[in-house]
C-alpha cells in the first residue's frame, strides 16, 4: 500500500515546510541489517582520531555495513572552507557536520566523525539533534605532550613558533567530554585493541550482528 507522505509547517521558519519520508530510516535499518548512528571522535589534533575513524570503518565495511567518514582536515576544504578557527567558526564547523550527520544516519549510514570538536556545548548540540542512544561520543584521550611530540603536520610546531594563532592544546581551549561513551586511550593503547573495544560495544548495544 502507498504511503502518503506527511507534510508539517515548521513554526521558526516562514513558509518552510517539511516532508516525512516514506522509506524510513527504519526501513533502511532494517534493509541493511544493522543500526544507523553517529560515532562522534572527539580530541586533540593528533590524537588519533582519523586513524581510529579509519580503522573503524574497515572493520564495519568489511563486515558488510553502510558506512562513511567525515573528517575534519577533509571537510575544511570543501563544506568548511569559508571556516576558521575561532570559536564562531568552529561552532559552526561543528554545527554543519552535526547536521549532515545526522541526515546521513536518516539515509541508514553508520557516519564516523573525526573533528576536534573541543567544545562541550557544540558537541551536545550535535547529541541533541540525534535521536537518543544513536550519539556515540568517542573520547580520543592523548596527552598534549604526546600530540605534540608526534605531530605529523608539523602544526604544533608552527602554531608553538606563533605562525598559527588559536591552536587547540594551546591558546585554544579543549574541553574533555564528561560523559562520552567510549574512552580510547590512544598513545597507550594497539589500534587493533581500540577497534576491538568500540566494536564490543557495538555490539553490546546491538547496533552492528
Ligand atoms: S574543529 O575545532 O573545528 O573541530 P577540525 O577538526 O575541523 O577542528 O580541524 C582540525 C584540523 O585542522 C587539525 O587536525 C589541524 O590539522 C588543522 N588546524 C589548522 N589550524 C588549527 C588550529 N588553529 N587549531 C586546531 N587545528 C588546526
Amino acid at each position: 500500500m502507498k504511503k502518503t507522505s506527511r507534510v508539517i509547517k515548521i513554526n521558526h521558519s516562514e513558509n518552510i515546510f517539511y516532508h516525512d519520508a516514506t522509506v524510513t530510516c527504519n526501513r533502511r535499518n532494517q534493509a541493511n541489517n544493522h543500526k544507523s548512528v553517529v560515532i562522534w571522535f572527539t580530541g586533540l589534533s593528533g590524537s588519533g582520531k582519523s586513524t581510529l575513524a579509519h580503522a573503524i570503518e574497515e572493520e564495519l565495511f568489511s563486515k558488510g555495513c553502510k558506512t562513511f567518514v567525515l573528517d575534519g582536515d577533509n571537510i575544511r576544504h570543501g563544506l568548511s572552507s569559508d571556516l576558521g578557527f575561532n570559536d564562531t567558526d568552529r561552532k559552526e564547523n561543528i554545527r554543519r557536520i552535526g547536521e549532515i550527520s545526522k541526515l546521513m544516519m536518516e539515509a541508514g549510514i553508520i557516519t564516523i566523525t573525526a573533528f576536534i570538536s573541543p567544545f562541550k556545548q557544540d558537541r551536545n548540540t550535535v547529541r541533541e539533534i540525534i535521536p537518543h542512544g544513536d550519539f556515540i561520543e568517542i573520547y580520543c584521550r592523548a596527552s598534549l605532550s604526546a600530540c605534540e611530540l608526534r605531530d605529523v603536520k608539523g602544526l604544533y610546531k608552527r602554531a608553538r613558533a606563533g605562525e598559527i594563532k588559536n591552536y587547540t592544546g594551546l591558546d585554544s581551549p579543549y574541553e574533555v567530554p564528561e560523559n562520552p561513551e567510549l574512552t580510547i586511550d590512544t598513545d597507550r593503547e594497539k589500534l587493533e585493541e581500540s577497534v576491538s573495544k568500540i566494536v564490543r560495544f557495538l555490539r553490546s548495544r546491538i547496533i552492528v550482528f
